[in-house]
């Protein structure tokens, strides 16, 4: 890649992927590796522009605890420590670590030195978002202090000369007044960054990168219409155009419209499109069966079934293409394992598909940006930011056994929630809606006479990673007017409930 790199060493701290979206909001690539997985002399071959140094749970002076080949500071790349990263700095370079007096935490007023690299032209007192209950108690030989709190003495340190730079302070955090800024500082100042990565030019790489890779070979894809697979299916496009096999395996779980429009999107392009109606198949291995995590590998298994009954007809591959992005390969400084996300949540790799080798191009992106190399690429906006949809779909909003009435039921209520939700502006910042179609019927009302019809329940939250969520404060009478309408308009459902129950306890999802 001839683009500049920043190496971020992860010391298992809780908010280092965020310090990988800033340096790359900021226009500069980079990449997250676990300080057990990288080298001094392999930091020297790729020659990064800079380095930066996580945070962590540990203590620099306790022997277990990640320590770094203090040759590091020798290479001339500057370096910039955070939190536990800066302790490392001080406590490697001769400097002086201990227990706090006070351990900080939140949101602390600091005092800088605006002379400074990273803080020129900042607010001499500021907000930062501390995390600590080690400090520095002394710095290194050649270091000035460029920050501090009322019970921190050294909350930012720098040697200019040698171009090492730390802050006790989470500048990735938003809590931290223009820490973005501070972290872009660095980039400029300190590394000589030119900040012009942009999506274009990650196409522009991936694009050239995949044509040389796969030559003249063929490639398969599973598209499910999700973002990851439906922005890798545009990319390969535009890199091998009918080179690539896309199988979009329709199980019949889509929303209203929704397989026509994954079709739409791709049917024009110069691929071999495949859709396999196969609501039938699924329905079958359904039957009779409510328990949701039987639900969930009765689909998944049956997702590999067809996948490989379709591929099969396709004879030898060389690739297969995945949809993997960055947060489901990332490995934390603290872990052991590595997490690979299987195959598009569909129950793993097809055994009976013979292929040469893995493929798999965005694999170094987070999810906004995938999102935004869709929009370069040219998809849909629809499709580009479509909310987070299981992979089981409508199957696991069905509570009890699924048939293809309820289905019938759930699909046209659904459409009607969200198309007021989206109608009325609030949607886009409520991160997942949808309507949960209950086992339960309940007596009605409806002109003179008596119904005895579903129970429909409307689910909306808010959250940033899914973990924890709150629900959605929808104004009533949004939901009046959503609950009209379905009882009106959808027959089988008689009552609307809205679903207020936050994540923990209760799950996003009701399967
Ligand atoms: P829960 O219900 O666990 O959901 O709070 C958290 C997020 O995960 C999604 N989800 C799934 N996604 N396959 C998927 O691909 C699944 O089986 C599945 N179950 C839950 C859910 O929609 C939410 O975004």
């Amino acid at each position: 890649m001839s683009y500049q790199k920043i190496i971020i060493i992860d010391f298992g701290g809780q908010y280092n992927q965020l310090i990988a979206r800033r340096v790359r909001e900021c226009g500069v690539y980079c990449e997250v590796t676990p300080y057990r997985k990288i080298t001094v002399g392999e930091i020297r071959e790729e020659a990064p522009a800079g380095i930066i140094f996580t945070g962590g749970p540990n203590s620099v002076y306790l022997e277990s605890s990640p320590h770094i080949d203090p040759e590091i500071f020798e290479l001339g790349i500057p370096v910039l420590g955070i939190c536990y990263g800066a302790q490392l700095m001080a406590y490697t370079l001769g400097g002086k670590v201990a227990t706090a007096p006070t351990s900080e935490y939140g949101k602390t007023e600091t005092e800088f030195d605006t002379e400074a690299v990273m803080f020129g032209g900042h607010k001499k007192q500021a907000v930062t978002w501390m995390s600590h209950t080690d400090y520095i108690a002394e710095t290194p030989e050649g270091f000035k202090i460029t920050a501090h709190t009322p019970v921190c003495p050294v909350a930012a340190m720098e040697n200019r000369e040698r171009k090492l730079y730390a802050t006790q302070f989470h500048p990735e955090v938003n809590h931290t007044e223009n820490g973005t800024e501070m972290i872009k500082r660095f980039l400029v100042e300190a590394c000589g960054c030119t900040c012009d990565w942009t999506m274009g030019s990650f196409a522009e790489t991936a694009i050239a990168q995949l044509r040389e890779k796969v030559g003249g070979g063929k490639v398969l894809l599973a598209l499910s219409g999700g973002v990851d697979s439906s922005v890798l299916a545009a990319l390969l496009a535009k890199a091998i155009g009918s080179q690539l096999t896309a199988i979009f395996v329709d199980h019949g779980f889509m929303r209203k419209d929704e397989g026509d429009e994954v079709e739409a999107a791709f049917r024009d392009w110069d691929i071999n499109f495949v859709r396999v109606n196969a609501k039938n198949r699924f329905l079958g291995r359904l039957k009779g069966i409510s328990d949701p995590e039987t639900k969930r590998k009765r689909i998944g298994e049956e997702f590999i079934n067809v996948f490989e009954d379709e591929a099969k007809k396709l004879g030898r591959v060389d690739f297969l293409a995945q949809g993997t992005i960055y947060p489901d390969i990332i490995e934390s400084g603290a872990g052991d394992a590595a997490v690979i996300k299987s195959h598009h949540n569909v129950g793993g790799l097809p055994d009976h598909v013979d292929f040469k080798e893995i493929i798999e191009p965005l694999r170094l992106l987070f999810k906004d940006e995938v999102r935004a190399l869709g929009a370069a690429l040219g998809l849909p906006e629809k499709l580009v930011w479509r909310p987070p949809f299981p992979g089981p779909g409508l199957a696991i909003r069905i509570i009890g056994e699924i048939t293809e009435e309820k289905l019938e039921i759930l699909r046209d209520a659904d459409a009607i929630f969200r198309e007021e939700l989206e109608n009325s502006g609030i949607a886009r910042g409520i991160n997942q809606y949808f309507a949960v179609l209950t086992n339960m019927r309940s007596v009605g009302v409806m002109g003179d006479g008596r119904t005895y019809d579903y129970t429909l329940a409307l689910r909306a939250v808010t959250t940033s990673d899914f973990m924890t969520a709150d629900f959605a404060k929808i104004p009533y009478d949004i939901l009046e007017r959503c609950a009209g309408r379905i009882v009106g308009e959808v027959a089988g459902i008689n009552r609307v409930v809205y679903d207020v129950t936050t994540k923990p306890p209760a799950t996003i999802e009701w399967e």
